[in-house]
């Protein structure tokens, strides 16, 4: 009775901990541990269903990295696809949505309609015993993938067989945690999809100013290279990534006859369409999401200058928004170095001239040297998205 009450509570916690993991492959991996951990097993796989095929996502094994050393592993996981047939036995436990539990995978009958494939035993040297593939149901008895875990162990390390409290157990877990790959599927593919139509908001801004799809690429590749070139941790370098393209969102609210004119723009004029920048943060404003906040402060700060000439608000030096100077940069750089309907493009060399008198003045002398040094990458992204 207590043993049964201490795998209750195991399950459960399982359930809470699966249900918080966010990133996909991160939870591939912990549905792995928590079910190795759970029936005391030497090894661990993990098939996600693919369309008509399973894909081979996660592998541990714990002999063979203690032989191969914590730290190194000769033959580095690359995730596979294999076809879902009878034949195989991940394959036939998709097609069936049983379980399989085998005490010795050696022993397999000839009779039976899968067979074990002994090629990865050959290859690093290890011992297949006993083995159990579970079928991943998602609420509505939808297969999500398959579990295998390979060589139960008893309290002194023996290899034993798998039993049938482990089935029921695991069976429950594997469900479990089929609904969280659902889950964490459903907020990648959310995820996504708003990413992807905040890029394309950006472009229908740039639309409208004569400007081109691949001059929001390019500058949000360059603020991303100063970003990381500056020492920012990974995350805010995505979120910069992310939201650099919608510095000029609020060129949806300039009329035609001032942002489409041909010629130099009057006072008056300038003054609207200086006005993207507080059109554009207002847009964006209230948001909850921090890309949407950040993408807020650059609509409004990416023409101050450093030496607080800029526009909207005239703020200087590091009451600019660090993001704020680095698209800046990044905007300039790549307005400059590319051809528009109306100019030439300027050579590589004047363009950082220019760039380069401009700092301490126009741009924050520590965003000019972090683009420097990133100059190699940044020459990349030129090539690669170059205007023909
Ligand atoms: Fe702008
Ligand atoms: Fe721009």
């Amino acid at each position: 009775m207590e043993q049964c009450s201490t795998a209750l509570e195991k399950l459960v916690k399982i359930g809470i901990a699966l249900s918080s993991v966010r990133d996909l492959n991160k939870l591939l991996d912990i549905i792995v541990t928590q079910a190795r951990e759970l029936a005391n097993c030497d090894a661990g796989s993990l098939y996600i269903k693919d369309g008509d095929s399973l894909k081979f996502v996660v592998s541990q094994n714990d002999t063979l990295a203690r032989k191969l050393g914590a730290s190194q592993q000769a033959e580095p996981f690359k995730p596979f696809n294999i076809p879902i047939s009878n034949k195989s036995l991940s394959g036939y436990v998709a097609n069936n949505g049983v379980i399989v539990n085998i005490p010795d995978a050696y022993d397999i009958p000839e009779s039976a309609e899968y067979h074990f494939d002994k090629s990865f035993d050959q290859r690093s040297g290890y011992r297949t015993r006993s083995m159990i593939q579970l079928p991943m149901k998602d609420n509505e008895g939808g297969i999500i993938g398959v579990l295998q875990l390979i060589n139960a162990m008893d309290s002194v390390g023996q290899v034993i067989p798998f039993s049938s409290d482990d089935e029921e157990m695991l069976l429950s877990m594997a469900s479990q945690a089929a609904v969280a790959i659902k889950n964490a599927r459903l907020n990648d593919d959310i995820r996504e999809a708003h990413l992807d139509t905040i890029f394309r908001l950006g472009i229908a801004a740039e639309y409208r100013d004569k400007e081109t799809g691949n001059h929001i690429r390019r500058m949000s590749h360059y603020s991303t290279i100063i970003a990381e070139q500056m020492g920012m941790p990974a995350e805010r370098v995505e979120v910069i990534r992310l939201s650099s393209p919608m510095h000029d969102i609020g060129k949806v609210g300039i009329p035609d006859g001032i942002l489409l004119k041909p010629g130099r723009l009057t006072p008056e004029e300038r003054v609207i369409m200086e006005s993207h920048t507080t059109i554009g943060a207002g847009i964006l404003k209230d948001s909850n999401i921090p890309l949407l906040q950040l993408s807020q402060k650059i609509a409004l700060s990416h023409h101050e200058k450093w030496d607080g000439t800029g526009y909207p608000d005239r703020v200087k030096g590091g009451d600019i928004p660090i993001e704020g100077r680095i698209v800046a940069l990044a905007d300039v750089f790549d307005a400059l170095s590319n051809k528009r309907v109306y100019k030439e493009a300027m050579s590589i060399q004047e363009t950082m001239g220019i760039i380069k008198d401009g700092s301490g003045s126009h741009f924050d002398p520590a965003v000019v040297g972090a683009f420097e040094k990133g100059m190699d990458r940044v020459m990349e992204i030129y090539e690669q998205y170059k205007e023909l």
